[in-house]
């Protein structure tokens, strides 16, 4: 029997790269296990001109990259607005090349791919392997998407009148939990027609036919919805924090790296965390809105007055070219009152080492575009949240973190500077341990999830036993 080899395939982007490079990492473990990572050129390069991650998986003898171009002109930004080209790209360019590798000779005995990839069923059916979806998106997220038949059925969507606050009623188990304005935001299209309904639902028919779904989540945060997946996908693993689980298994083995674990796509600057070492315990907020999220010059403004006027100390990641309309030499060009106030209490940095500066002591909470492994990071490390929610799966996400985890605020489709200043506030200061304390008890429950024996420890050991077994 030929030994086990997986290919594993992420969606090109900061936050899937992210957790698939922990995966194959923890894959890799395992010694009997041979590990393929396929990323687009694009994605590559960055990654090595960004991180170490080449010396960090050279220690993996079992281990190598590919590349395959993503059909993309290389000065496309590949952020917010340009998801459907990116998806498209790799459709059109990526994936014939992807399946000549499944099917050639020695090829792969498992794929490992994201959720969105839904021509790669018919390309495991072809090679006679089994075919595994890691959905790096949040189960409660993904849930919604998978609801969106339902939706139109019901006549939920598109939404009639203009009311976003209406109850939603056609999402199972999520009922009283979303209004109309937590659906992930592609169910605000006034037609039918959006490509990214049509995917959505293609990929709903797709995933159900995968010998298996991967979710970074674990079953205290997300319990209720898994047991709904396990109703329609029999085999969930639920292994996440990804970030915990693999930093565990490393110390474990005694490999922990001497330098970052770092997968990020900007160069990380390391001057904050000097920053962060001269505050007191749990005073500073974070504020990050991720990898692809884009804001107004006007926004920009209000969120600068709201946390200026809060009085809080705050570290903000300003990700290059996040600011639409800001160029980089007006910058400096701001109200006065906000430069003055920002060099005596806040940092500016353009991409920040998030992992760490949000296990960072002084950070008291973390202002966040909701992405999930932001999300899981800022639970991880009980980090309370405010969530400003900018596309797709972060609307629910964000509206789980405030209605029904109650880890922090949802500030979603509002951010004029009285809202942010009020909610910062609340968060720091007013309800600073209430949330403190809810935080801490999730984090207590991530934690113990990796942990030998907890949830995420055994469904990463299933998993890795049933690719060494799998065969369809
Ligand atoms: C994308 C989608 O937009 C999101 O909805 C989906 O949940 C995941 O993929 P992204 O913007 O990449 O989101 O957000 P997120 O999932 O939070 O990932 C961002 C990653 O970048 C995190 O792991 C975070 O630690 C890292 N990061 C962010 C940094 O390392 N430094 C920074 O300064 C900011």
């Amino acid at each position: 029997m030929a030994l086990p080899h997986v290919l594993v395939f992420p969606l090109p982007l900061q936050g899937p790269v992210n957790c698939m490079l922990k995966l194959a990492e923890l894959l890799c473990l395992h010694q009997e296990i041979h590990v393929t990572f396929l990323n687009t050129e694009h994605i590559q390069q960055r990654l090595l001109n960004c991180t170490d991650v080449q010396i960090r998986f050279e220690k993996y003898p079992n281990f190598k990259f590919v590349t395959v171009p993503d059909g993309l002109p290389e000065d496309n930004p590949r952020i917010g607005d340009q998801i459907r080209k990116i998806i498209e790209g790799i459709e059109e360019v990526s994936s014939p090349l992807f399946r000549e590798m499944v099917i050639a000779a020695c090829g792969p005995t498992c794929l490992i791919v994201d959720g969105i990839f839904t021509f790669a069923v018919d390309i495991a059916k072809e090679a006679r392997i089994p075919l595994l979806y890691f959905d790096t998106i949040s189960p409660c997220s993904l849930w919604t998407y998978l609801a969106v038949p339902k939706l139109i059925e019901a006549g939920e969507i598109p939404f009639k009148g203009n009311d976003l606050d209406a109850l939603v009623n056609s999402v199972p188990g999520m009922e009283g939990v979303l209004r109309r304005r937590d659906l992930p935001s592609f169910c605000r299209a006034p037609d039918l027609d959006s490509p990214i309904i049509q995917h959505v639902i293609k990929e709903g028919k797709h995933i159900v036919q995968a010998q298996g779904v991967i979710f970074n989540t674990f079953e205290g945060l997300e319990g209720p919805i898994l047991s709904q997946f396990r109703a329609m996908i029999p085999n969930i693993y639920a292994i996440g924090p990804l970030h915990i689980q693999i930093k565990s298994k490393l110390a474990n083995s005694q490999c922990l790296p001497k330098t970052t674990m770092s997968n990020s796509l900007w160069k990380e600057d390391m001057s904050c965390m000097d920053w962060l070492d001269k505050h007191p315990q749990k005073s500073v907020l974070f504020v990050s809105i991720g990898s692809l999220a884009t804001m107004s010059k006007a926004h920009f403004l209000e969120f600068w007055y709201g946390l200026v006027n809060s009085m809080t100390p705050f570290l903000w990641v300003q990700r290059p070219g996040s600011i639409i309309g800001l160029e980089e030499d007006n910058i400096n060009n701001v109200p006065k009152e906000l430069s003055e106030s920002t060099k005596e209490r806040g940092c500016i940095v353009s991409w920040a080492p998030q992992e760490e500066v949000l296990a960072h002591s002084s950070i008291g909470g973390f202002l966040t575009h909701s992405g999930w492994n932001s999300t899981l990071e800022s639970i991880v490390e009980g980090v309370p949240m405010i969530c400003w929610p900018y596309f797709v799966d972060q609307h629910v996400n964000s509206r789980y973190v405030g209605e029904v985890w109650k880890l922090g605020l949802d500030m979603k489709d509002i951010c004029d500077r009285a809202t942010v200043e009020r909610m910062v506030r609340q968060v720091m200061e007013v309800n600073k341990i209430k949330f403190l304390e809810r935080a801490k008890q999730m984090s207590d429950l991530a934690i113990a999830s990796v942990a030998e024996s907890g949830s995420s420890y055994q469904d990463l050991d299933r998993l890795i036993e049933d690719i060494r077994l799998m065969r369809i």
